[in-house]
């Protein structure tokens, strides 16, 4: 990219001339946020992929999103600002082992958090996301034993909510689990009359602690609508953004993280993959693309769709 070139204005041309509409996640750099036609939590998202006119999905996310946005509009051209912006949590759900794992278990209801493979979710019989989770559960019958991947922690916390048992994969969210209680019990002290809010992949301790819990868009309508002056975040760190946006006046006070890193609070490497000046190129270059299989996306569909059908 030429110095000076003015990628926000560049970007904006590419858009209209190809159709394209920018999708972007809540963790995603501020620029992106900005620039994006809708930014959202998963489900959010994966409705916007299913309901767009646009002829390519820009999906200003991770990987396994990139993939629900393909199985959701086929016919559309679906491309990420980096390829390897992936997802430790869908990582720890390989589909050789999950296939094995299913198959002793051959009874259960296999649900799925959308945080995994489109292979993985072939293998599921529906899918959620944080916001849609516990309706989920529901809604499959009290005498069906449940499978739930791959996040441990999300599992753990639904289980005490809905008063389900489940066989839990023992997947984890590598930014959610840096959170340290002990950094977080000072941060508080600090700030006694903060709300500490949370995001159910975070460990059981941080969840105790926590006055709210719920998926990125529930966090911030909680942050909206609640009438405290000041909260503590635990999730990943990209959220205070739109936090911020929405209620200027309010502290916002991101969750402490174990590592000091260069902001002391939790980032995700993988979505921080994604630049404006990524965008711009794949915007440009029409890569890289999300390509799948016919057969994983007929058989992934099923389950995304049982889920739509229920949010
Ligand atoms: P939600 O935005 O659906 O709450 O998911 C959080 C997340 O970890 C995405 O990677
Ligand atoms: Fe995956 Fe965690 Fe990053 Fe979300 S925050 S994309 S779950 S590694």
């Amino acid at each position: 990219v030429s110095p000076g070139t003015d990628l926000i204005a560049e970007i904006n041309k590419l858009r209209k001339e190809k159709n394209a509409v920018i999708l972007a996640h809540y963790y995603q750099f501020p620029e992106i946020q900005d620039i994006a036609d809708y930014v959202g939590d998963s489900l959010g998202l994966a409705q916007q992929a299913a309901d767009t006119n646009a002829d390519i999905i820009v999906f200003a996310g991770v990987h396994f999103m990139g993939e629900t946005a393909k199985v959701l509009s086929p016919d559309k051209k679906v491309i990420l600002p980096d390829l390897n912006a992936g997802c430790s949590l869908a990582d720890s759900c390989p589909p050789d082992k999950f296939g094995e794992f299913i198959k002793q278990h051959p009874d259960h209801v296999v649900v799925t958090y959308v945080n995994c493979s489109a292979e993985i979710k072939t293998m599921s019989d529906i899918v959620c996301t944080s916001s849609n989770a516990v309706k989920i559960i529901n809604s499959i019958p009290a005498d069906k034993p449940i499978i739930f991947a791959p996040d441990a922690n999300l599992g753990k916390y639904l289980m005490k909510v809905t008063g389900r048992d489940m066989l839990l994969w023992d997947g984890a969210c590598m930014v959610h689990e840096a959170f340290s209680i002990d950094k977080l019990l000072a941060a508080h002290k600090e700030h006694p009359t903060a709300k500490i809010i949370a995001h159910p992949e975070s460990e059981s301790h941080i969840l105790k602690v926590a006055s709210f819990i719920g998926s990125t868009s529930k966090l911030i309508d909680f942050v909206k609508n609640d009438p405290a002056e000041e909260f503590i975040v635990a999730t990943e760190a990209g959220i205070l953004h739109q936090m911020s946006r929405e209620v200027p006046h309010k502290k916002i006070i991101a969750a402490p993280a174990y590592a000091e890193n260069k902001c002391s609070c939790s980032e995700c490497g993988y979505m921080k993959m994604n630049t404006l000046q990524k965008l711009y190129l794949c915007m440009k270059y029409e890569e890289p693309e999300i390509t799948l299989p016919e057969d994983i996306i007929k058989n992934a569909l099923k389950p995304i769709q049982r889920m739509l059908e229920l949010s």
